[in-house]
């Protein structure tokens, strides 16, 4: 017999490599989770487990501070508990239920080990009684080999006790949680302070990732203490200046990925507490671009997944809806973290289409304020600068037709000449760079027109013009309509409407 392997079907010649588990340990800590995706990872498993609520409790006390995520779903018997525990326990190449959030077979333990070097799990399903299983990260290095605790279900009977009154349900816990609290002392105040914002920043995430599923009607609840989380919608459809531009179907070899793009509204149409709330963790900027949903489950929230787009001030406010099916993870490139996907090939032209025309859309909203658009696209909307593109360079002029500036022209007689150039003068000083800066460093305080001025002042302002368009012939009616399609007036319907004109001048 040689002593070299040469058939595939008679292989006896081989030395046996097992992982070291010290180097694994190691290793599959460093996958890249935060606090925050990790624990989303752990509520996926109770989502697919159809739990209706999931309770998450942050236990502070210093290095030996616990976390602990209980769920009332179908839970699992003593045998389905120990696979469970099992590092790859289901090939990712099987087919999964369609409302299956899982695919690596990884995510309970490699979430949890990111987070902490002992994981408990206690479970049980209708009819089993409770098991406990514990990964002991140290107790594995030193013992080399994957040993999984057998715990007594009585051992920790606070933690525990309630999960027995329930009909099924599981409850993980971590301690050792070293990467949040690294050896901190109980009444160390920063580190809590720390600890409790880590939380805050874990609601956050919860109620961006999983809004869809605690928006529906009877869907889950997901539980802080005595709080429940709120969903963090991105698109404010409920908001009438949000506009939905188009709902797609595309379809990619048996499977659906529906498509909605939405233009959010202007900073101006929004109070500062929705602007901030909408903002998101991130913020505008960062969470503009496609939102990927896998399921309903939030994977990827504003990215323009490398179709070669920038993220940029003018473009915040476009945000598209992906929404993908679990059977597509590996044409999408869904990673074990559930935090990146890459559209494939095929649909990226039909992609980058859409995000043309949503960003070009919220391009203009963010210039013009959104009123083009809110007005059903009026043609006769005018503005006083009109912004030209010329051998690259873009620069602004003053626009000639609007009404007032044609009246200036047309009644200064032989000083056209004069005003003329004054008008080119300020088009060609205009302090662009100044403007940028400015934006840049802060891009939504942009002043109003006439924001400084007290009513009275706007009125009078408002009715010398309302009387320059009389005088050139329009009715107080057209007159009124044209001031409102006019900018900066358009700000200001209430004040045209009310506007007290001299005697003599009627309505007609
Ligand atoms: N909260 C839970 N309730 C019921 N079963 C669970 C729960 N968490 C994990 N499991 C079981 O453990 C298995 C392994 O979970 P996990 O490591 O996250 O991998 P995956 O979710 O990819 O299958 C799941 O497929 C499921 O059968
Ligand atoms: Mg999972």
């Amino acid at each position: 017999m040689s002593e070299f392997y040469n058939s595939e079907t008679d292989i006896k010649a081989y030395d046996l490599v097992q992982p070291k588990p010290g180097a694994m340990i190691e290793a599959l800590r460093a996958f890249g989770y935060n606090l925050e995706t990790a624990i989303a990872d752990l509520i996926d498993n109770s989502i697919t487990a159809c739990s209706k609520n999931v309770w998450l409790n942050f236990n502070w006390k210093g290095k030996n501070s616990t976390i602990s995520i209980k769920d009332d779903g179908y839970g699992m018997n003593e045998e389905k508990l120990v696979n469970s525990m099992r590092l790859g326990s289901k090939n990712p190449l099987e087919d999964r239920d369609t409302d299956d959030l899982g695919r690596f077979g990884f995510g309970l333990k490699t979430a949890s080990f990111s987070q902490c070097r002992k994981l408990t799990v206690g479970s049980k399903d209708i009819g089993s009684n409770l098991s406990v299983r514990c990964w002991d990260l140290s107790y594995v290095s030193n013992s080399e080999e994957w040993r999984l605790l057998k715990v007594d279900p009585n051992s920790q009977r606070n933690l525990f006790s309630d999960l027995e009154s329930m009909e099924s349900g599981t409850i993980v816990l971590w301690e050792n949680i070293d990467n949040l609290v690294k050896g901190n002392s109980t009444d160390d105040n920063k580190s809590h302070k720390l600890f409790l914002e880590r939380i805050e920043n874990v609601e956050k995430h919860l109620s961006m990732t999983f809004h869809k599923y605690l928006e529906a009607k009877n869907g889950l609840n997901i539980w802080m203490g005595n709080k429940k989380i709120k969903p963090w919608n991105p698109f404010l459809q409920y908001h009438t200046a949000t506009q939905h531009l188009c709902d797609e179907n595309l379809v990619l070899y048996d499977g659906k990925i529906s498509v909605n793009s939405f233009v959010l509204p202007h900073r101006s149409k929004l109070d500062d507490q929705t602007y901030e709330v909408t903002g998101g963790i991130r913020g505008w900027n960062d969470h503009q671009g496609f939102y990927v949903y896998r399921n309903k489950r939030l994977i990827v929230p504003g990215d323009w997944l490398g179709l070669g787009f920038p993220k940029d001030d003018v473009h915040k406010l476009a945000r598209i809806e992906v929404n993908i099916p679990n059977s597509m993870d590996s044409d999408w490139k869904i990673d074990v973290k559930k935090s990146v996907a890459r559209p494939p090939s095929i649909l990226r032209d039909e992609l980058k289409k859409i995000a043309r025309i949503t960003r070009e859309r919220a391009e203009q909203v963010y210039w013009y304020r959104g009123k083009i658009l809110q007005r059903g696209g009026s043609s006769d909307f005018v503005f006083v600068w009109k912004t030209n593109l010329l051998h690259g360079n873009y620069f602004c002029s003053i626009n000639r037709d609007h009404p007032l500036i044609r009246e200036m022209l047309d009644t200064s007689g032989e000083n056209s000449y004069k005003v003329n150039s004054i008008l080119r003068l300020i088009e060609e000083t205009v302090p662009i760079q100044f403007i940028l800066l400015k934006n840049s460093e802060n891009p939504d305080k942009g002043r109003k027109p006439f924001e400084e001025l007290d009513s009275k002042k706007i009125n009078e302002v408002i009715k010398y013009f309302m009387e320059t368009l009389l005088k050139s012939g329009m009715s107080v009616l057209e007159a009124r309509n044209k001031l409102k399609s006019m900018e900066p007036f358009n700000e200001y319907p209430d004040i045209i409407e009310n506007l007290q004109l001299n005697a003599g001048v009627s309505d007609e």
